[in-house]
C-alpha cells in the first residue's frame, strides 16, 4: 500500500494497489549501479537483443517523412490489417473488421483498457497464480476482485482447466490466461484451453488471453493461441499480444488486442480518452518487424534456449534450490525457501542477494509465490554465468 507515503489525499482506488515489484527491484539496482556498485541484474523482463534493424529503419524513415501526427485512436490501419490477416492465417480467427483490432501502448495498456471496459465493482476475475504482477492490480483498480487459482510447481506450473473451472461462480466476469506464463514459464495445452473457452462461452464469461510470450517456447505443450477457438466462440475470446518481447521492442510501447466488436469498442472509447493513439512512427516500426524480422526472432529464441538450460543447471547445482526447466517465456522461477533464514521471506532474501551478493532478482511474493524468486535469463551468457556464480558463492557461505 503506498497511500501513507503521501501527504496529499489519494483516490481510494490507489490504496488498493502497490508499486510494481519488478520496477522496484530495477530501481534499487539502478541506484546501486549509479553509486558505482557492480550489480548483475536478473530483474527486468526485457530481451538484451537490439530491436530489429528493419523496425529501426522503418521508424527512422517515418520520422524523416514527417509521420509524426495523431493517428486514428485504434492505431495504424495497415498494422491492424496485418494482425487480422496473421491471426486468420495462423489460427483461423474470425476477426476481419478493422474495429476488431486495436493497437495499444504496449500489451499493458491493452489489458488495462480491457479491464476498464469489461469489469465492474463486485465482479470476480479468475487468474492462475503465480501470475504477472499487473493482472491483479489492474483488476482491483477497476473495483473487481481477483480470484487466484494456484498452479503446481511439480506439474511444471501448467495451467489446468479443472482448477479454473472449479473457481467459477455466479460473479465470475472473466478469466485471464497467460501462456507461456510470466513468472513461471508454465503453459496451457490445447485441450485445457478448449475446455476453458467452451465453459466460459456457455456462461457468458470473457476469456482474456495474454499471449505476450507466444514465441518463447522451448518444450512442453506446443503453444496454442486462444484465437483458435474464437470462430466457435466469437463473443468469448479476446487475444492480447505485444511487440515488446518477441521483437525486443520494449521501449517502443506497441501492443494490441483482437476480439469481438463490442468489447473492442469499449476499449477504443477508453483509449481515445487515455492515450489518443500509440506513437505513430513506433507503429510503423512494428509493422516492419511483423513483416520482416522473423530471422531476428528465431536467433533470439535459439539463444534463449541455451541460456535457459545454463540457468537451470546452475540453479539446480545449488543445495536447497530446485528449479524445473520453464517450458516458455524467459524466466527461471526456482524454489529457494529452503535457503531462507528464520523469519525471512522472498522479499528479505532478494534484498540480501542484492545488497550482499550484488545480484538483483525479483521476490516471488510479488507474483503470489513467496517460496520462489524470479530470474530473467534475457541477459547475456556472461552476466548469467557471473550472476549465478555469485548466488552460488553467496549461498555456500550459509
Ligand atoms: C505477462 C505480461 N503481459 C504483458 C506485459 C506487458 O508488455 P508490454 O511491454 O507490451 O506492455 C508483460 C511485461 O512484462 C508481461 O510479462
Amino acid at each position: 500500500m503506498i497511500a501513507s507515503a503521501f501527504r496529499m489525499k489519494l483516490a481510494a482506488r490507489v490504496t488498493r494497489i502497490g508499486e510494481s515489484a519488478t520496477m522496484k527491484v530495477t530501481r534499487r539496482a539502478a541506484e546501486l549501479r549509479a553509486r558505482g556498485v557492480d550489480i548483475i541484474s536478473f530483474g527486468a523482463g526485457e530481451p538484451d537483443f537490439p530491436s530489429p534493424a528493419v523496425a529501426v529503419e522503418a521508424a527512422r524513415e517515418a520520422l524523416a517523412r514527417g509521420f509524426t501526427k495523431y493517428t486514428a485512436a485504434l492505431g495504424l490501419e495497415d498494422l491492424r490489417q496485418a494482425l487480422l490477416d496473421r491471426y486468420r492465417r495462423e489460427w483461423g480467427a474470425p476477426w476481419s473488421a478493422l474495429g476488431q483490432a486495436a493497437i495499444t501502448v504496449g500489451a499493458k495498456a491493452a489489458l488495462f483498457e480491457l479491464a476498464l471496459a469489461a469489469f465492474d465493482d463486485g465482479d470476480e476475475v479468475i487468474i492462475p497464480s503465480p501470475c504477472w504482477v499487473s493482472f491483479p492490480d489492474q483488476v482491483r483498480l477497476c473495483g473487481a476482485r481477483p480470484v487466484f487459482v494456484t498452479t503446481d510447481p511439480g506439474d511444471g506450473f501448467q495451467i489446468r482447466a479443472d482448477g479454473i473451472l472449479d473457481a467459477v461462480t455466479g460473479a465470475t466476469r472473466a478469466i485471464i490466461l497467460n501462456s507461456p506464463c510470466n513468472p513461471t514459464g508454465g503453459m496451457i495445452d490445447r485441450a485445457d484451453l478448449r475446455r476453458i473457452v467452451e465453459a466460459a462461452s456457455a456462461r457468458g464469461i470473457l476469456v482474456v488471453s495474454d499471449e505476450t510470450y507466444e514465441r518463447f517456447v522451448y518444450d512442453g505443450p506446443a503453444f496454442t493461441s486462444c484465437a483458435a477457438f474464437a470462430a466457435a466462440h466469437p463473443e468469448t475470446v479476446v487475444v492480447v499480444g505485444s511487440f515488446s518481447k518477441t521483437y525486443a521492442m520494449t521501449g517502443w510501447r506497441v501492443g494490441y488486442a483482437l476480439g469481438p466488436p463490442a468489447i473492442l469498442g469499449g476499449l477504443a472509447a477508453i483509449q481515445s480518452h487515455a492515450t489518443s493513439n500509440p506513437t505513430s512512427f513506433a507503429m510503423t516500426g512494428a509493422l516492419a518487424a511483423l513483416a520482416g524480422a522473423e530471422a531476428d526472432v528465431r536467433a533470439m529464441i535459439d539463444e534463449f534456449r541455451v541460456r535457459r538450460d545454463l540457468t537451470v543447471a546452475a540453479l539446480e547445482a545449488i543445495p536447497g534450490v530446485t528449479c524445473r526447466p520453464p517450458s516458455g517465456a524467459f524466466y527461471a522461477f526456482p524454489r529457494v525457501a529452503a535457503r531462507y533464514r528464520a523469519g525471512e521471506g522472498s522479499v528479505e532474501f532478494a534484498e540480501r542477494l542484492l545488497e550482499e551478493a550484488r545480484v538483483a532478482v525479483v521476490p516471488g511474493a510479488a507474483f503470489g509465490a513467496d517460496a520462489h524468486v524470479r530470474i530473467s535469463f534475457a541477459c547475456s551468457r556472461e552476466d548469467l554465468r557471473e550472476g549465478l556464480g555469485r548466488i552460488a558463492a553467496f549461498l555456500a557461505q550459509g
